[in-house]
């Protein structure tokens, strides 16, 4: 028997199948495309270790997927695989559609397909975990409640939007088929080896590079931020105690707006990283022009889960941002490996052109 984790060689994916294999010996499938946000770098500890199995794959290959679920005696699936990049879906869905909508249907079509020939006790124990966010639910009001599991979906962006579909496609088939799935709704992951476009990695990025950190508008946007081994943690936990077809919310109870994320990163550096000519790294914030119908305030309800499954998370922001920033210092031959070619031409179109 085995675990299947699709999107592998991404940043949580990545993050969760170490985390799996310091914790247990029942062996890893990782399929993942390896788009430019996929790397296989993240995984070069496991590279002579017999419970990871790499496969280069698209989640719509509905019919390699069905071999490989049969071949491996698959018992549960954690979707990760998604396009996830906010500003990328507003300059292009195409990719966001293809990847989340359509590829999460032929997924859950393998799924399905591979579950109807399982034995009873089986499909009884088949776990299909599919891994979403809170965007699903829209903006809120600075003084509305944090969103909880009974809130409408309402997305805003390309992005949110086609994970929301995805998500309909999961429950459709936990309700019509009786597919053993649950979703978990989570907010901003940071830490180890998230790919330097999102705000966390490219501020820390920026600021050594001595380039400017970008704030997008006022910076009074609030995001609630999670250190991605709790959220690996809450996904082992909901595999294992989750109630089937249900939905669970995650995130770190640490609401903070931007503009407050990034100076709490130039104060880490200015301690553990000095600037050569003295002053601080606060100098290089630059605020830039606003992203379009950008969300202004998301915060999670983490009861239900803490309720039912007894999941809190152990890092604070403080502690999770410290460990963050040392950790990309100490791994700047990562971040040079990653921020080549097709990482240029983003920065280049996003920020510059
Ligand atoms: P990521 O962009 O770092 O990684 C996504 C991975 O999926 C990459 O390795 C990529 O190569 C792979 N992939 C993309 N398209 C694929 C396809 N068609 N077939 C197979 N593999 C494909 O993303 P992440 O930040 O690690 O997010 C993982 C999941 O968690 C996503 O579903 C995302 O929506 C969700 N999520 C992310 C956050 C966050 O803050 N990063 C928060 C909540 C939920
Ligand atoms: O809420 C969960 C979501 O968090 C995940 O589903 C997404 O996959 C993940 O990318 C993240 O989405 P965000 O859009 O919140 O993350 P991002 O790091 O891109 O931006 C965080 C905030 O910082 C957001 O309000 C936009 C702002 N920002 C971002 C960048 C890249 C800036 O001000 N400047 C920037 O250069």
């Amino acid at each position: 028997m085995c675990i299947l984790v699709t999107g592998g060689a991404g940043f949580i994916g990545s993050n969760f199948i170490l985390e799996w294999l310091s914790l247990c010996d029942e062996p890893v499938l990782n399929i993942d495309k390896l788009t430019y946000a996929g790397n296989l770098y993240n995984l070069a500890s496991l590279a002579i270790d017999q419970r990871h199995t790499f496969v280069k794959l698209d989640i719509s290959d509905y019919t390699v997927i069905l071999k490989l679920l049969a071949d491996h005696k698959v018992r549960a699936v954690v979707n990760f695989a998604a396009e996830s990049h906010v500003d990328r879906s507003i300059h292009g869905p195409e990719d966001f559609i293809q990847t989340n909508i359509v590829g999460t249907f032929r997924l859950l079509e393998a799924m399905r397909t591979y579950w109807k020939g399982l034995a009873d006790s089986e499909k009884t124990s088949f776990r299909f975990l599919h891994v979403s966010t809170d965007e699903v639910y829209g903006s809120l009001g600075v003084d509305a409640p944090p969103f909880r599991e009974d809130n409408r979906y309402n997305p805003n962006s390309p992005y949110s939007a086609s994970k929301a579909s995805s998500d309909h496609l999961v429950h459709a088939y936990h309700h019509t088929y009786g597919l053993p799935a649950l979703i978990t709704n989570c907010s901003n992951n940071y830490g180890p080896y998230q790919f330097p476009e999102k705000l966390i990695p490219l501020s820390i990025h920026n600021a050594l590079a001595g380039t400017p950190l970008p704030i997008y508008g006022d910076g009074q946007q609030i995001r609630d931020w999670l250190y991605v081994k709790d959220h690996c943690t809450a996904i082992q936990m909901v595999l294992k105690y989750g109630r089937v077809g249900e939905t669970y919310n995650i995130g770190g109870a640490a609401e903070k707006a931007n503009l407050e994320v990034v100076r709490t990163i130039c104060d880490i550096l200015d301690k553990e990283n000095p600037k050569a000519g003295g002053g601080s790294y606060k100098e290089q914030i630059a605020f830039v022009k606003d992203r379009p119908g950008h969300d202004r305030r998301y915060a999670i309800d983490h009861g239900k889960i803490g309720r039912e499954i007894g999941w809190e998370p152990t890092e604070s922001f403080t502690t999770g941002i410290r460990k963050t920033v040392r950790w990309y210092l100490a791994n700047q031959k990562w971040v040079a490996e990653v921020t080549s070619g097709a990482y240029l031409e983003w920065i280049e179109k996003h920020y510059i052109a």
